[in-house]
């Protein structure tokens, strides 16, 4: 027995070698930890318990008979985070480029399937030159259950993707199927590289601008978040999980808090009363939650909304604010998809919904009407409206027409709506009323700067207050901006146990 044992451990530890020391110095010298590194990074200590170390290919052709494929390059197993168990795999590109065979991408699905039936998150961290290009449609195949896989766990458990290398061709779309991408400065994402691109379009790019993070950032909005390098990303990982729970039949983690809702003088000083005047979101939102304590999700992609997880008295909630000094907070298309998305995952995984308007309407323009504004916009309609976690709207300022209601109004089922005393609801913004309105009146006036000044000013006192919304039962209560905090909490309290029963159904039809 002893001898077998010691020839295991021999070829254990020759497996977890990967593709041996020059390769695995080799990731190092390029600023990325190796796969198992990643995976010791992220668990809680000596937590990790792998599966398949053992397995293998079955190729024969080009060069794969009988060659050694140590892990068939994925390491795949479960382990803890913060005491909580989750189900991952970390592609070691040491191994043929981390490239997924047959059997590669059967060992990810096997353990995302164990994740459902645990009920646990999945985290698959990517570095992969893609499909294994010698094992033909064995590889193909492979990926499609892995695709597969990650829609039956979509809404189930929580699905984080980490893109720390390259994620080339169909190998894209697993992350891009997952509910968060966390991507690398060091990585690149793209379903055609440089040189297919070069060869069809004839456009010249870099990778690195074609499918770098901060591409996929500013632009595509493929990502979540941006992180400097592995370390930066694994955290990351870590900080999401913290807020969300394992599964959809569970809560949240509720995490020891202590209870202060002191009313807090500052946040009244934030915002100016008067509307145009532009103010960070983020400063508000730091001024309420618990420890100022936000984590922003798509921070660099449609600036003029804001999304993230935050806690009030130690409940995680997601929290969406439209940005008054990015594009003066307005809706538009890329703020829609955005805003819808992160709403529909919160509703998915029981995660209360908090609203921060100040919204002075839907982008106006040719291109926003061409790109589809109207599809894209009913997004949010769908999303809130569909939503039966706990929804709280909060109206600091203004809040116009349609993107009043796009903004989780009463009528779109919120639970709770308070207004600040500078709220404005309103059809739309007094300057543009009294033009539909009064043009007649202000042709004919002798002063004409005047008279519009006097028709702005009493459109405004009658309809641009809370005060008619509140008196029609759209604002529950109009509080002082010092004490929202307090508000929320007690809401999010009384709410816990909200319970909507819709009509039963295969599923509604988001406008995509
Ligand atoms: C098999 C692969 C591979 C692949 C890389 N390797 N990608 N082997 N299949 N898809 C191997 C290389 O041959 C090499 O082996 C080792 O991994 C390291 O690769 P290098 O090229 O030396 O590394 P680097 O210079 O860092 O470049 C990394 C790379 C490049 C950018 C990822 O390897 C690359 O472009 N690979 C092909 C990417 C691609 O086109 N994938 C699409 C596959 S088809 P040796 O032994 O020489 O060290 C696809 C269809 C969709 O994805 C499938 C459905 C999902």
């Amino acid at each position: 027995m002893d001898d077998l044992v010691a020839e295991l451990r021999q070829k254990k530890e020759h497996l977890r070698q990967g593709g041996g020391p020059d390769r695995l110095a080799k990731q190092k010298e390029q600023g990325k930890l190796t796969a198992r590194e990643r995976i010791d990074t992220l668990l809680d200590p000596g937590t990790f318990e792998e599966f398949g170390l053992f397995a293998q290919h079955r190729q024969v052709h080009f060069g794969m008979a009988g060659k050694e494929v140590p892990a068939d390059g994925v390491v795949t197993g479960a382990g803890s985070i913060d005491g909580r168990l989750v189900h991952l795999a970390s592609q070691d590109f040491t191994v043929l480029g981390g490239s997924a065979g047959e059997i590669h991408s059967h060992k990810v699905a096997d353990v995302m399937e164990m994740a459902l039936r645990t009920g646990t998150p999945f985290i698959f961290i990517n570095d992969s030159g893609g499909a294994r290009v010698q094992e033909g449609i064995d590889s193909l195949s492979g990926y499609g259950r892995v695709f597969y896989t990650n829609v039956e766990l979509s809404g189930a458990v929580p699905q984080i993707s980490l893109i720390c290398g390259p994620c080339a061709g169909g190998a894209a779309y697993s992350p891009a199927l997952t509910d968060f991408i966390i991507q690398t400065k060091r990585s690149q994402m793209f379903i055609t590289g440089p040189q297919v691109i070069r060869q069809v379009t004839g456009e010249q790019i870099t990778a690195e601008a074609l499918g770098g993070a901060e591409a996929h950032m500013g632009l595509s909005g493929v990502n979540h978040f941006v992180a400097e390098n592995d370390e930066e990303a694994l955290y990351l990982c870590r900080r999401l999980l913290s807020f969300l729970p394992a599964n959809n039949l569970e809560d949240p983690p509720r995490v020891p808090f202590d209870n202060n809702v002191d009313p807090n003088p500052e946040l009244g000083k934030i915002v100016p009363v008067e509307p145009k005047q532009g103010y960070d979101i983020r400063d508000v939102i730091g001024g309420i939650v618990d420890q100022g304590d936000f984590l922003e999700v798509q921070q660099g992609y449609a600036r003029n909304i804001v999304v993230g997880f935050a806690r009030i008295l130690g409940r995680s909630v997601g929290i969406i604010a439209n940005q008054p000094s990015v594009l003066s907070g307005v809706l538009d298309v890329n703020a829609s998809t955005k805003a819808s998305r992160f709403i529909r995952f919160c509703n998915a995984f029981n995660i209360s919904l908090v609203t921060f308007v100040d919204v002075p309407g839907f982008l106006p323009g040719v291109a926003q009407e061409h790109g589809g504004i109207i599809r894209h916009g009913a997004k949010m309609l769908f999303a809130y409206s569909a939503a039966t976690v706990p929804k709280i709207q909060v109206i600091l300022r203004k809040s116009y027409g349609g993107a009043h209601l796009a903004m989780c109004s009463k009528d779109l089922g919120a639970d709770r709506v308070f207004a600040w005393p500078t709220a404005e609801v309103a059809v739309m913004g007094a300057e543009g009323a009294v033009e539909i309105v009064f043009r007649k009146e202000m042709e004919a006036a002798q002063d004409k700067a005047a008279k519009r000044a006097e028709l702005i000013d009493q459109y405004r006192s009658t309809f641009s207050t809370p005060y008619v919304a509140a008196g029609r039962r759209l604002v529950d209560d109009i509080i002082e901006p010092a004490d929202t905090r307090r508000h929320l909490a007690q809401a999010l309290e009384y709410l816990q146990a909200k319970r909507e029963v819709r009509p039963p159904k295969k599923h509604g039809l988001i406008p995509l």
